[in-house]
């Protein structure tokens, strides 16, 4: 077959070259975004005077059908036309005849496949601000639900002091309200029209960008043929996101796997959610949270690529650019998968709450808090960590818990601790006494739920309404 490109090459493409240098196999993904891109831009032509408004209708009605055609599965990719560009291209002129051959007037490869990455991205970005808001708010139902449930903080992966289930869910939920955050700044980014800037120097017609960037519904046009066409800075925002999304989500699935083991036992996961072993009978696995986390690992692999992709390419175009597509999707298809299945894990979770609280009732949890109270009567903080430090390696030695001291024995420690030392080293009065704001107490919990209920309801309309431009 000739290539469309074919007019000063005298020999064929080595078949080896034809497959290495194909992306039909990846980027066939954008011919919604690439159809849609090129019914724009010959409606453009028609407004400059380069189409008649015959032909208009002629090409939009081909590529329409060529987009039925992909859809039910009857239209044949070819590898010899290269990409996604050329295939459609060359259906269409083989439908409609030379007329077809009119479409790239003013155009370029470059700031086609610059407009499909974007249009895609944009439209993969607000799915991915659906799923996170979907998280969201499976983490704040839960939040409130399990808020009157205390557990073990731990720091070192040690036992820390006692806080609220629904606290330690709500930290997940500003972890994720900063990933959506990310994806809707870097969507303003995406939202930048660089069709119509041709190659990299601009186009020798008066066409109107502007009217583009109207019917592709971008925000903004791009101001410089060149970056346009060169920029990839928006796909490694999204796949910077995506990691980080990711890193969140493997963080929490790492605790999820630890709070199911039976050395923990803090939750148990639901068996819609759990696999088994082939030789182990007794074995529930926590394979979904356990892939999460594994498959986090590919996501940064992406991020990796595609910032080694660029970091080296001269202005403007160059093909390793063409491998920017494969780590973008693969990115965004992860991470929209994990965060379907782990929203709908989490939801499914059920927690043994006297197993946490007898959890907070080992390891001294309560320690801080009776320096605290020392404090209260007056003595230096560094003093009162010292006295406790010493009451805490007694209670080791002895195997002994605070609770379980008499007054009499704390004396020996100090001669400031009374009677009223039990009621503030109580686990639950601990977490009450975080009075800072932001604290774990009941009131800060309920706050930042019910701050962050608004917060919700807010980012889902706004979101409803950028979907539906
Ligand atoms: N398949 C190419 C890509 O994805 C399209 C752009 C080709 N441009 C060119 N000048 N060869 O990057």
């Amino acid at each position: 077959m000739k290539k469309m490109w074919g007019g000063r090459f005298n020999k064929k493409s080595d078949k080896l070259l034809e497959e290495f240098n194909g992306s039909i196999g990846f980027d066939y993904k954008l011919y919604e975004v690439d159809i849609k891109g090129s019914i724009a831009h010959a409606k453009m032509l028609t407004k400059i005077g380069v189409l008649k408004e015959k032909e208009e209708k002629k090409i939009i009605d081909g590529l329409n059908e060529i987009l039925s055609e992909i859809e039910s599965g009857s239209f044949e990719f070819k590898l010899e036309l290269e990409d996604i560009h050329m295939n459609i291209e060359k259906v269409l002129t083989d439908k409609i005849g030379s007329l077809g051959k009119k479409l790239h007037t003013g155009r370029s490869r470059n700031d086609q496949v610059a407009v499909d990455l974007r249009m895609y991205s944009k439209e993969k970005t607000l799915e991915i601000m659906e799923a996170l808001l979907d998280l969201l708010l499976v983490i704040i139902e839960s939040a409130d639900d399990k808020k009157d449930v205390i557990l073990p903080g731990y720091t070192h992966l040690q036992g820390a002091q006692p806080v609220r289930l629904g606290f330690h869910y709500m930290s997940y939920f500003e972890m994720f309200k900063r990933d959506f955050e990310r994806f809707k700044d870097s969507y303003k980014r995406t939202d930048i029209l660089p069709l119509g800037c041709g190659a990299l120097a601009g186009v020798n017609y008066d066409n109107d960008r502007f009217f583009l960037a109207d019917q592709l519904q971008f925000k903004n046009i791009s101001l410089n043929a060149m970056d346009s066409v060169s920029d990839r800075d928006f796909v490694i925002e999204i796949i910077n996101s995506c990691s980080i999304t990711m890193m969140h989500l493997s963080r929490w699935c790492e605790e999820l796997i630890l709070w199911a083991s039976n050395n923990y036992g803090f939750i148990e996961m639901d068996d819609s959610f759990s696999t088994g072993s082939s030789i182990m009978p007794q074995k529930k696995n926590p394979d979904a949270a356990e892939l999460i986390r594994g498959k986090t690992g590919r996501v940064f692999g992406d991020l990796m690529s595609i910032l080694t992709v660029m970091k080296g390419l001269p202005l403007a175009y160059n093909k390793d650019m063409q491998e920017d597509k494969e780590c973008l999707f693969d990115a965004i298809e992860t991470t929209i998968a994990s965060l379907k299945v782990f929203s709908k894990m989490f939801g499914t979770i059920t927690v043994n709450r006297e197993k946490m609280l007898e959890a907070t009732k080992k390891g001294f949890l309560n320690a801080t808090d009776l320096a605290d109270y020392l404090v209260g009567k007056g003595l230096e903080f560094r003093n009162c960590h010292e006295i406790v430090g010493k009451i805490v390696s007694d209670a080791v030695a002895n195997n002994k818990t605070l609770e379980e001291y008499s007054l009499e024995k704390f004396k020996e420690f100090s001669k400031e601790i009374d009677e009223d030392v039990y009621s503030h080293i109580n686990i639950e009065k601990c977490v009450e006494n975080k009075i800072s704001f932001g604290s774990t107490s009941m009131e800060s919990v309920m706050y930042s739920i019910n701050i962050n209920e608004i917060w919700l309801e807010r980012e889902k309309n706004v979101l409803e309404i950028e979907k539906e431009i």
